[in-house]
Order: C-alpha cells, then structure tokens, then sequence
C-alpha cells in the first residue's frame, strides 16, 4: 500500500504538479471508499433535508463562482442534486437536469427543469446521452461518491468536449456517509483526491483548483476543483 501523503500547496507552483504528484501518490484502495454507515443510501437519504447544506456566505461564493464560469442558455447537469443548486439566478439556463437521491428535494429545487432518482453507488451509468450536457456541477457531496472514477467517466462521456466539471465542497459532512479517505485527508488533500478523480479517470485536461472561501473566519471554507472535458 503506498503511503497517502498530503502535499502542502505552497510547495507547489503549477497545476499541471499537483496533478503530477497526485497522480504519482494516490492509489485508490478498497477501504479508502468504505464508509461507517454501508446499509443502502436510500435509508439515509430518504429523509427530506430541504436544507441549504454551507452557510450563506459560503453558498454566494458558490453562485458567484458559476456567475463568471457558467455559460446563460446551456445545459446544465446538478449530480447529487438536492433542494439548492447555488446557481446564479439572473442566468437563463436552457436545462437544469438533477441526480439525487430523494424526490421531495429534488421537487422542491426550484432551478431545475429536470430531476432524476439514482444511487450512483448502486448504477453508476448516468441515464443520459454522450454530449448532453455544456457543464456538470457536483456541490458539496462528492465525498460520498462510492466509485468516484467510474462516475466522473461517465460525467465526461455526458458532457459536451471542452466543458467544464465543477466540484465543490466544503469540511462539513454527513460523517457516516463520507469515504474513508475523505476523512483522512486535510482541505488541500481533498482538492489532491478531488483532482485524483479527474486524472485517474482519463476524460479531462488538467484542472483548476480554487479557494473562494469567503472573507473571515467564521464562514464555512469553500474550495473547487474544475476541469474541463478534452477539447476533441
Ligand atoms: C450534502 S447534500 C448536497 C446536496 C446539494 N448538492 C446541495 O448543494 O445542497 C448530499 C447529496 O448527495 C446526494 N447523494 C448522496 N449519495 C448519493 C448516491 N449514492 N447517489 C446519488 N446521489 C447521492 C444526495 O442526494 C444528497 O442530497
């Protein structure tokens, strides 16, 4: 078993590294993907959270990240989708299609056009055509991807080449329901593991990591991880 290290970002100057590095130091194993609580998510999911799940400054950062990185008039995926999609409401989307887990949020979500109910845990083929959609945004729940590569194989097989895959999160979650790893590692080891996902799973160019955490210190953290599918 290779030894699990988290690099310090300050130690490394491009991207184009930390994907290098990650590359290098992460080997997925079985019981980095095992999770306290293995009874069947729809147990756990079936209670409605018509909640947001990141506090309000955390939540503007968000839409204000897809303000400037999401394209008005184009499709868009919510994977692991609930009640919020933090999307910026004075953009005209053309779709907004949601994959979650309980019917009552998905409903409830008033940004989506579309919703579907699905354990990618369970299937992790995404009910949808190759180059449906122009972005697909995973807020706050990829920790609880149970086999993250193969699903971000399948985000890149749905979505449109050259666009963009836009995972955030936070360092709250549903402990029982996280990975293994993800409880292992640090803020920044998440971003390693987050853009471990992309590279391991082949469909992208190298990613971007962003921390738009909100001023001060008393707001949740708020930390990206995006790449764009390849351009042909
Ligand atoms: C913390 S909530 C975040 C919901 C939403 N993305 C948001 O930003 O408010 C985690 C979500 O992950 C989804 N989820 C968890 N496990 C899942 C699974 N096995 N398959 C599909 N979705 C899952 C659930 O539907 C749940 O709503």
């Amino acid at each position: 078993m290779e030894i699990l290290l988290d690099y310090n970002l300050v130690n490394i100057t491009s991207n184009a590294e930390i994907v290098t590095k990650v590359g290098k130091v992460f080997e997925l194993l079985t019981e980095h993907l095992q999770r306290i609580d293995e009874t069947d998510d729809s147990i756990f999911y079936s209670v409605a959270r018509l909640v947001k799940h990141i506090d309000p400054p955390a939540c503007n950062a968000l839409t204000d990240y897809f303000r400037v990185n999401l394209q008005p008039h184009s499709d868009i995926l919510d994977l692991m989708s609930s009640y919020a999609s933090h999307l910026p409401g004075e953009l005209s989307f053309n779709n907004v299609v949601g994959l979650g887990m309980n019917e009552a949020e998905l409903s409830n979500n008033p940004q989506l056009t579309d919703f579907v109910i699905q354990d990618l845990g369970q299937n992790h083929i995404l009910p949808f055509d190759d180059n449906s959609f122009d972005a697909c945004v995973i807020n706050v729940s990829v920790q609880y991807l149970v086999k993250p590569i193969d699903v971000f194989q399948e985000i890149a097989r749905v979505l449109r080449p050259d666009c963009p895959c836009i995972v955030s999160f936070s360092n709250r979650c549903f402990p029982t329901k996280a990975v293994a790893i993800w409880h292992q590692l640090s803020d920044v080891g998440h971003t390693q593991l987050v853009s471990h996902y992309f590279a391991a799973s082949g469909g992208y160019e190298p990613c971007k990591i962003d921390n738009i955490s909100p001023n001060g210190s008393s707001t949740d953290p708020l930390f990206v991880v995006c790449s764009n599918t390849k351009k042909t």
